[in-house]
């Protein structure tokens, strides 16, 4: 029989958990995580919208839903803001029992969850931090399963969170343990940062497709079609082709959106971690702050005046180029992302599997992709930077002189892509060819005597130069 499961929230998260595993036939306990849930009656209203959660039992008090469960217990949190995440734990740990399982489900910050995991673990209480990728597709689809935290409780857990998971590219579920602490909830941002960039990338192809060449949105669907059989093929490109074709009488959907991109935060983590560990992400870097340039609307309308250039929409290019430069810049993301995973990790002990976890994101997740595929394979064998790899190596000697044209055109016709751009800098930046950070070494030693080294010997000591005294 499968186990019963405690969902607390339902929220659209919560909800959507809730649906995928009434639709697999699990017991369920809902319980709506708020003070005082007997208003709103949340619960019953969830149950009775959906017929796959028809047998789920409602719950109003934390104390009724937690002992409705069997031991040991298993509750998810599905909840949006890290306080009521704490809360929330405040609110149900005194009603659980030592060897329950305590899983957040939500997009929480993973030193949070590294704090809570000890918190709990004092208490008796197996804590995991869980990221779910998948979106409203992954409730009958499946989803992309990130558990981190205690073992014993992901050995718990496992068979229901197997069960929600989609099917990866070798059949086993996208489920795996990820590691200790927050390591979950750290690949899951990490996850989201790469879905930002890439997620980017397709707006500045777009971008390019529309006012540098002068398709119509068909057109380029036409045209980013042909990518599905290619490594591109995937989620985000199958949704984008969907987006450009959808029309509304005369007019196509994509024009009646105002440009100015959201977020939830997500994306801010994975910057932070980035910065804080000292990995250049310059890409996801971008992306997010693209995102906040596009809110601006005050700045931007009063430098339209400014600006007001026109791109011409006769702009040529060869669609190779643009091909290969979208590759290229999706690989300098992957690297990024799996780069900022290869520093926490290490720093933290974590000893995350990058096959592992391509394995789990080549399914179910926003950015599963055919190219998600190849790096199963090689991540089994190789412990270095994705970059470095002998088989990316000449991929990228060949695809960066394409990049590097469709940015000439970009910045001749005054599109916004700093993610096509931020790629080809990155890739120019890791070359030792053209000196530069010589001269803020400089600086640095000539304002604070901060000392720099040699290049006849780049691992001795710290020199200074008596700048002042020629
Ligand atoms: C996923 C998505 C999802 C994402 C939200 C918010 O993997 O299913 O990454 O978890 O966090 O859709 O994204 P925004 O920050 O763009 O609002």
């Amino acid at each position: 029989m499968n186990p019963v499961v405690g969902i607390y929230g339902l929220g659209t998260l919560g909800c959507n958990l809730a649906r995928n595993l009434g639709l697999r036939g699990f017991e369920l306990a809902l319980c709506n995580a708020v003070p005082d849930p007997k208003p709103e009656n949340k619960p019953q209203q969830v149950i009775s919208r959906f017929t796959e959660l028809s047998k789920a039992k409602g719950f109003d008090s934390i104390e009724t839903f937690i002992s409705s469960l069997p031991t040991p217990r298993l509750v998810v949190m599905m909840l949006t803001t890290e306080d009521s995440i704490d809360n929330a734990i405040q609110a149900i740990v005194p009603f659980l029992s030592q060897g329950d399982v305590l899983i957040d489900g939500s997009n929480t910050h993973f030193s949070d969850t590294t704090r809570r995991y000890h918190q709990l673990k004092d208490k008796g209480i197996h804590f995991l931090g869980c990221g779910f990728s998948g979106g409203l597709d992954g409730i009958s689809n499946g989803l992309s399963v990130m558990p981190g935290g205690s073992e014993e409780g992901y050995r718990i857990a496992r068979p229901v969170l197997e069960a929600v998971a989609a099917t990866s590219v070798d059949q086993s579920p996208c489920c795996t343990y990820i590691g200790p602490e927050g390591a979950g909830h750290f690949v899951k941002i990490v996850h989201n940062g790469i879905e930002y960039a890439e997620m980017q990338l397709f707006a500045e192809v777009y971008s390019i497709l529309r006012w540098a060449v002068g398709l119509t949105p068909d057109h380029i669907a036409e045209v980013l079609s042909a990518w599905k059989e290619t490594d591109a093929s995937g989620y985000l490109l199958d949704i984008t082709l969907d987006i450009l074709r959808q029309r509304k009488g005369d007019e196509y959907v994509i024009d009646s959106i105002l440009d100015s991109a959201g977020h939830k935060g997500t994306g801010v983590y994975a910057v932070q971690a980035a910065a804080g560990f000292g990995v250049p992400a310059m890409m996801i870097t971008a992306a997010l702050h693209a995102r906040y340039l596009s809110g601006q609307r005050h700045i931007r309308t009063h430098l339209d005046e400014v600006t007001r250039s026109t791109p011409r929409k006769n702009a040529s290019m060869g669609t190779t180029d643009l091909y290969n430069a979208f590759q290229l810049a999706r690989i300098i993301n992957y690297h990024e992302g799996f780069s900022i995973i290869r520093a926490v990790s290490s720093q933290y002990k974590w000893n995350i599997n990058l096959s592992e976890l391509s394995r789990i994101w080549t399914n179910g997740c926003i950015i599963r992709s055919s190219l998600m595929n190849r790096f199963v394979k090689l991540w089994e064998d190789w412990d270095d930077e994705l970059i470095l790899h002998p088989e990316v190596k000449p991929l990228i000697a060949a695809t960066w002189p394409g990049l590097r044209r469709i940015n000439q055109v970009s910045s001749s016709e005054t599109l916004f892509t700093p993610c096509l751009v931020a790629a080809s800098q990155y890739i120019a930046g890791a070359s030792l060819r053209f000196p530069a950070a010589n001269l803020i070494q400089a600086q640095r030693d000539y304002f604070g005597a901060y000392g720099f080294r040699s290049v006849d010997d780049p691992a001795g000591p710290l020199l200074n130069y008596p700048w002042r005294n020629q």
